[in-house]
């Protein structure tokens, strides 16, 4: 889905001849408003840019990509869709026949990637419209000025995302996690080239605009989510407007949310060991572990210094740490 160059508009070949450009094992990169992109999705970028409209009560889940965007978005629709399943008839919600990327679809690689006109017998949306993206925020800003919809970015530690992305690839591409594509990655990770990147302008950008502007975009942690989920889930229903009831409370709904939208239940589903996204990636490869601090594991001590001074350098002064 990442290589193919085929979909560019003369007018897009024109602009990435102007622009910084690089490449990975992955294919060709440019650095566009501060993110890198293959360049098949800075054409979805510019696709989005051109043609998106939003709705007053849109909502958008942002991340940076192996920030926990797949149970962000199982969070997201089971607080929104809980007035309309009954939470113990299990066979009557859609997270259990479909995965989290099925039912909410990226503004870059499901509804921008081929034109200006998203495919809706897709992904069938209904007010409120939730979609995901991982473009920085400087970036969807413009298409959103003046709208109140909602905005929340899951922001998780970069090594945890750089370990997490790692085995995806891999996965991905079919071969053995090996060291050699870890340290590659790592070197990449670190000058701040790689798709999205670099790790801490994207966090920075939802860091400052959920600093300016706390109605409308909310900063969360995978960390926080991890150690205080109950806690965190109440925070993201209030944001949403649509807060727990004391009745929802008392009858376990917050608990029986998570145990939905838990890593065990869902990569335990049908739908997520055997089915694919419509680009042909496995569900199941947006699970693994699900835990905070596996970069433990993997990085040398010299990385980790090396990864934390970088981040240390180029968030200093903002308040933001991760
Ligand atoms: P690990 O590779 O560290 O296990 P994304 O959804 O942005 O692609 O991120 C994938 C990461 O989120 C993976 O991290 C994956 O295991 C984790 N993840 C997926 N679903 C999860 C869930 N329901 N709860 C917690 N973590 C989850």
């Amino acid at each position: 889905m990442l290589l193919r160059d085929d979909n560019l508009s003369e007018e897009t070949k024109k602009l990435i001849s102007s622009l910084p450009t690089d490449k990975d094992a992955q294919g060709k990169l440019c650095k566009y408003q501060g993110c890198w992109y293959y360049y098949n999705t800075l054409q979805a970028v510019i696709n989005f840019q051109e043609n998106f409209q939003p709705q007053d009560t849109d909502i958008i889940l942002a991340s940076f990509p192996k920030a926990g965007t797949t149970w962000l978005k199982a969070l997201s629709v089971a607080l929104l869709e809980r007035s309309k399943h009954d939470h113990d008839d299990p066979l009557n919600h859609p997270l259990l026949s479909d995965n989290p990327h099925g039912i909410v679809p990226f503004l870059e690689f499901d509804m921008y990637l081929k034109g200006s006109t998203p495919d809706q017998t897709k992904f069938p949306l209904s007010s409120p419209r939730l979609f995901s993206t991982h473009m920085p925020l400087h970036t969807i800003k413009e298409n959103l000025k003046d709208s109140p919809c909602k905005i929340v970015y899951l922001c998780r530690n970069a090594k945890d995302a750089l370990i997490s992305r790692w085995f995806y690839r891999c996965k991905y591409q079919n071969k053995d996690a090996a060291r050699s594509i870890l340290e590659s990655m790592f070197e990449s990770f670190c000058s701040g080239v790689g798709f999205y990147g670099p790790i801490w302008d994207h966090a920075l950008s939802y860091w400052k605009g959920s600093l300016e502007n706390p109605k409308n975009v909310l900063f969360m942690r995978y960390e926080e989510l991890k150690t205080e989920p109950s806690a965190q889930l109440k925070r993201l229903a209030e944001f949403l407007g649509c807060p727990f009831t004391e009745e929802e409370e008392e009858n376990g709904l917050v608990e029986k949310i998570l145990e939905l939208c838990s890593l065990d239940n869902l990569s335990g589903l049908e739908v997520n060991k055997t089915g694919k996204t419509w680009t042909n990636v496995d569900y199941k490869s947006y699970f693994r572990k699900g835990e905070v601090g596996d970069w433990k594991n993997y990085l040398t001590p010299e990385m980790e210094t090396k990864i934390d001074m970088i981040i240390d350098e180029k968030l200093k002064g903002s308040g933001l740490t991760f």
